[in-house]
C-alpha cells in the first residue's frame, strides 16, 4: 500500500488491539524506510512471525526484522528504559542488527520502576472494579507527563535536574503508594543510578524524531505508523475507563510523532475477522463461556504482553464502523480469517437493540452499553482451508462471502486478508504479493 502517492501510511488497530497489527506491519515494512510508534510503551505485545522463529514487540517498531530499515519512536510514546535495553539485547542475541537503527525522541517520557509499582497497587485496590491493565506502569507515565512532572529523556543530558526529578518523582509515588496501604519502599539513588547507567546508550539515540521524519519525507522517503492498542481502547473514544491511558486513533499519529497531520497519506485499519479483548469492560458480542472457550482455543488468544486469555466475540460491525469513522481509515486488513476456517456457521454483529429502537452508533454510556442486545445475521462457515490462499480467486466462496458482508457493513474496501501467522501468508487484493 506504500506505493504511488501513499508515503506516509498509518497502520492502526480498529478493535480491542491485537488485532494483528504487527504482522501487517512486517509485511508492509518491506516497502518502508522508517518504521515509527507514537503511543502506548510496554503494554503493547505485537508478534511477527519469520519461518518458525516468533518475535514478540513491545516496544521497538515491527520494522526492526527488516534489515536496514530505520526505526523511531516518537515524543507521544512513553519509553520503558530497562525493558527498552532488554528487547533491543534479546533481538541482537537473535541475529537482528538493532544498534544505529533506532531513534528516540528527547521529548519521550519515562516509564519508571515506581509507575510500575503503582499500576498495580492501584489495580489491586480497585478489586472488582479492575481495569485489568498490563502493569506496565502505562497510565501512571501518563499522568506524570499531563501533570507536567514526567521525566523526558533529554532530562538524562543533566544530571543535576535528573536527580532533582527522580527525588521529587519517588516522593510523590512513595506518598501515592502508602494511600493505598502498600508499604514497598521506592529508593530514588537506585533509580537514579540506573538512569545514569542507561543514559549513555540511550542519549546516543536521542533526536528531534518529528524533524528527521520531516526530512525523510523530504527525501522522498516512505514512513509506516505502527498504532498500538486499537481504537475501543481510546483514552477518549473508547469504553472508558475500561481503556488505556493514550490516544490510539490515527489522530494521535501526528501529535505523537511532531508532524503535521496532512502528512498522513492513509490509515490502515487492521481488524480480526472476530473480536477479541484482554482485560476488563463491555465486549458487547462476547460468546457464552464455552463457545469463547474454543474460539479462543481456535485462535490462540492468549495476550502477548501478559498472557492473559482474551475473551473472545462475533465480528462486530458497530465498533469497526465507529474505528473507520475516528481514524478516517482509507483500507482494512482483515486478520485471522483461517481461524474462522472449521466453524459450521458464524455471526456478524450489524447492530445493537436497546429498549426496542436499533442504535447504529457506539455508545458513550457504559449503562447503556451493559443493556445493549447485539442484532445478528448468520451465516454459513465454509469448512475448507483459507492458509494456502494467496489470491481472492483462492479462498472458498463462503470465504468470500463473509469479507464482502464485512466490507458491505463497515463501507470500506478490505486491502489486505492475513490467512496465518507467517509472512506468506496474506492476500493483497490489488496486487499478486502483498504491496
Ligand atoms: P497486535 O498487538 O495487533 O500486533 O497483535 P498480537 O500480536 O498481540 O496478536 C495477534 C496474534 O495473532 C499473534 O499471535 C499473531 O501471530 C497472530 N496472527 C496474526 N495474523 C494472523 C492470521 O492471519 N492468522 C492466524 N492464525 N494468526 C494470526
Ligand atoms: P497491542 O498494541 C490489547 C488493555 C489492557 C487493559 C487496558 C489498560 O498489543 O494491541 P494499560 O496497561 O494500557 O493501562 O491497560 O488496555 N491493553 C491492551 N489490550 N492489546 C494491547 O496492545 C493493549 N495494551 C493495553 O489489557 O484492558
Ligand atoms: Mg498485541
Amino acid at each position: 500500500m506504500l506505493k504511488g502517492d501513499v508515503r506516509c501510511l498509518d497502520v492502526v488497530g480498529s478493535q480491542w488491539g491485537d488485532e494483528g497489527k504487527g504482522k501487517i506491519v512486517d509485511v508492509l515494512a518491506k516497502d518502508a524506510d522508517w518504521v515509527a510508534r507514537y503511543q502506548g510503551g510496554a503494554n503493547a505485545g505485537h508478534t511477527v512471525r519469520i519461518g518458525d522463529d516468533q518475535f514478540i514487540l513491545h516496544q521497538i517498531p515491527s520494522g526492526i526484522l527488516h534489515p536496514g530499515k530505520r526505526c523511531a519512536l516518537g515524543n507521544g510514546v512513553v519509553l520503558d528504559p530497562v525493558t527498552f535495553f532488554e528487547e533491543i539485547h534479546e533481538l541482537e542475541r537473535r541475529g537482528h542488527k538493532v544498534d544505529g537503527r533506532v531513534l528516540v525522541s528527547s521529548r519521550v517520557q519515562l516509564v519508571l520502576s515506581y509507575h510500575k509499582l503503582l499500576d498495580r497497587a492501584q489495580e489491586a485496590s480497585r478489586g472488582k472494579g479492575a481495569i485489568g491493565t498490563t502493569g506496565r506502569g502505562i497510565g501512571n507515565a501518563y499522568e506524570d507527563k499531563v501533570a507536567r512532572v514526567g521525566i523526558r529523556v533529554a532530562d538524562l543530558a543533566a544530571p543535576e535536574r535528573l536527580r532533582e526529578l527522580v527525588e521529587a518523582g519517588t516522593a510523590r509515588a512513595q506518598g501515592k503508594l502508602r494511600a493505598l496501604a502498600s508499604d514497598t519502599a521506592v529508593a530514588a539513588g537506585q533509580i537514579y543510578d540506573e538512569l545514569c547507567g542507561l543514559a549513555p546508550r540511550l542519549l546516543p539515540m536521542a533526536c528531534d524524531v518529528g524533524l528527521a521524519l520531516r526530512k525523510a519525507l523530504d527525501r522522498g522517503e516512505k514512513l509506516l505508523l505502527e498504532g498500538a492498542q486499537g481504537a475501543m481502547l481510546d483514552v477518549d473514544h473508547g469504553t472508558y475507563p475500561y481503556v488505556t491511558s493514550s490516544n490510539t486513533t490515527a489522530g494521535a499519529a501526528a501529535v505523537g510523532l511532531g508532524l503535521g497531520p496532512t502528512a498522513i497519506d492513509a490509515v490502515l485499519g487492521v481488524v480480526k475477522a472476530y473480536t477479541t479483548r484482554v482485560g476488563s469492560g463491555p465486549l458487547p458480542t462476547e460468546l457464552p463461556p464455552e463457545q469463547a472457550a474454543h474460539l479462543r482455543e481456535l485462535g490462540a488468544e492468549y495476550g502477548a504482553t501478559t498472557g492473559r486469555p482474551r475473551r473472545t466475540g462475533w465480528f462486530d460491525a458497530v465498533v469497526v464502523r465507529y474505528a473507520a469513522r475516528l481514524n478516517g481509515i482509507t483500507a482494512l486488513a482483515v486478520s485471522k480469517l483461517d481461524v474462522l476456517d472449521p466453524l459450521p456457521e458464524l455471526k456478524l454483529c450489524v447492530g445493537y437493540g436497546l429498549r426496542g429502537e436499533r442504535l447504529e452508533e457506539f455508545p458513550a454510556d457504559l449503562a447503556m452499553l451493559a443493556e445493549i442486545e447485539p442484532i445478528y445475521e448468520t451465516v454459513p462457515g465454509w469448512q475448507s482451508t483459507t492458509s494456502d490462499a494467496r489470491r481472492l480467486e483462492d479462498l472458498p466462496s463462503g470465504a468470500r462471502a463473509y469479507l464482502d458482508r464485512i466490507g458491505g457493513l463497515t463501507g470500506l474496501p478490505i486491502r489486505y486478508i492475513s490467512v496465518g501467522t507467517r509472512r506468506r501468508e496474506i492476500i493483497d487484493v490489488e496486487g499478486s504479493g502483498a504491496g
